[in-house]
């Protein structure tokens, strides 16, 4: 580890995010939540979208882009299928609602959709999906943002970097999950890279201005990212799009649809929409009654559950191709690096400390470790 990486605690961090949202009128139980969001992401190794954005979001909220108090409104509700306003408060404190709201209608319907309009930036996804895989459910989730990436083989900005992800529950093993932008990696990586100074970028990550493939890191733009697999992240991005922006009513494409003023490749406004399924739904006629609630307490709930236990380590047992130390299942290396750093503290650059300590110090809060 480099002389500029310091070990923070998780529960340090998570008080100092917590003191600064306030400072900012965040409610002090949606503050909780965001920070968590947050300091997830960082123990997960997901640096891109952990502490580092409090600066952003501290930042939209002077800028009034972003409302300190989030009020979340009901649309439209049929029961299985719900649309949300999240009245562009925090993404976050939005997305726990929804959520949560997709994990019990899904109970009850077998399958549910939960739509989000009119919210903001909602972290990494993969902390959504894992919540509905740890209560027992199968998670999709879909969002959308500003016009910052051109379609596959164009120049002009009409899709956002439209982050997808699964999750899968589990009953031994730790829940799968999956969480990618669409693009090679999310833009908050560059936009880390050029914080830390790195020289260089790997090649696919990004273009310049001018839509040409760079691998040096001040060159790269984070508004022209390259898709994963060409046009086959191109082709999910269009689905993302249509189905957080158009189907949720939110802005999408070139279409602006929100009461905020800043638009296209500044666009705060994000649409998303989670699905949920309860795979006791689908269990085989006579392998008991499903409960769907993650209990593990032998009911069909638990079937499939188990069949991913057993795809797990069917993935495990796989023979390792050349030069492969053996098959990684999604979320994994999440997983270990969580256990990790809970015990051993989350590396933040020099750099993104001093920022927080900026934050922390125009909050009259102390710096981060003193
Ligand atoms: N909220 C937003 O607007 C927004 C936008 C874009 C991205 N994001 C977030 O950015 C984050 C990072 O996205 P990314 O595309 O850079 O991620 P990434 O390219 O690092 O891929 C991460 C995924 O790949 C899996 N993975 C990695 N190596 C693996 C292996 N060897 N075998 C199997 N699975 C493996 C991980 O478990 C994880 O699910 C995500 O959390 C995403 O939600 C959010």
């Amino acid at each position: 580890m480099g002389d500029d990486i310091r070990l923070i605690d998780a529960e340090v961090l998570r008080a100092q995010l917590v003191g600064v949202l306030d400072h900012h009128g965040v409610p002090a139980e949606q503050a909780a939540i965001v920070a968590d969001s947050l300091v997830e992401a960082d123990l997960r190794g997901v640096d891109s979208h952990g502490c580092n954005l409090l600066a952003l979001y501290v930042a939209r909220m002077q800028a009034g882009d972003l409302r300190a108090v989030t009020e979340v409104s009901t649309v439209r509700d049929d029961g299985s299928t719900v649309l949300l306003d999240g009245g562009l408060g925090f993404g976050q404190v939005a997305g726990r609602i929804a959520i949560d709201l997709a994990i019990e209608r899904a109970r009850v319907h077998g399958l549910a959709a939960v739509a989000v309009r009119e919210s903001t930036h909602l972290g990494a996804l993969a902390y959504y999906t894992m919540r509905a895989a740890e209560a027992g459910l199968i998670a999709l989730a879909f969002q959308n943002g500003p016009t910052i990436v051109p379609p596959f083989g164009g120049l002009t900005q009409i899709f956002s970097t439209n982050p997808f992800s699964y999750a899968l529950p589990t009953l031994d093993e730790p829940v799968v999950v999956y969480d990618i932008a669409t693009t090679t990696v999310a833009g908050n990586k560059v936009i880390l890279a050029k914080k830390r100074g790195d020289a260089t970028i790997p090649e696919g990550w990004a273009n310049d201005e001018d839509g040409n493939p760079t691998t040096d890191t001040q060159r790269a733009s984070p508004m022209h990212l390259q898709w994963f697999g060409g046009h086959k992240g191109y082709g999910i991005a269009l689905l993302v799009e249509a189905m957080a922006g158009a189907l949720a009513r939110s802005c999408f494409g070139r279409t602006e649809r929100s009461a905020a003023t800043a638009a296209g490749r500044d666009r705060v406004a994000k649409g998303y929409v989670f699905i949920t399924i309860d795979p006791s739904r689908f269990s085989l006629p006579g392998s008991g009654a499903g409960s769907g609630d993650g209990s593990g307490d032998g009911s069909a709930a638990d079937d499939y559950r188990r069949d991913i236990d057993t795809l797990v380590r069917d993935l495990h047992d796989c023979e390792p191709s050349v030069g492969s130390a053996g098959v990684l299942v999604p979320g994994e290396l999440e997983h270990r690096r969580r256990a990790q750093r809970l015990a051993e503290g989350i590396p933040l650059s020099a750099g993104l400390v001093a920022e927080l300590d900026l934050l922390a110090s125009a909050a009259g809060l102390r710096a981060l470790g003193s």
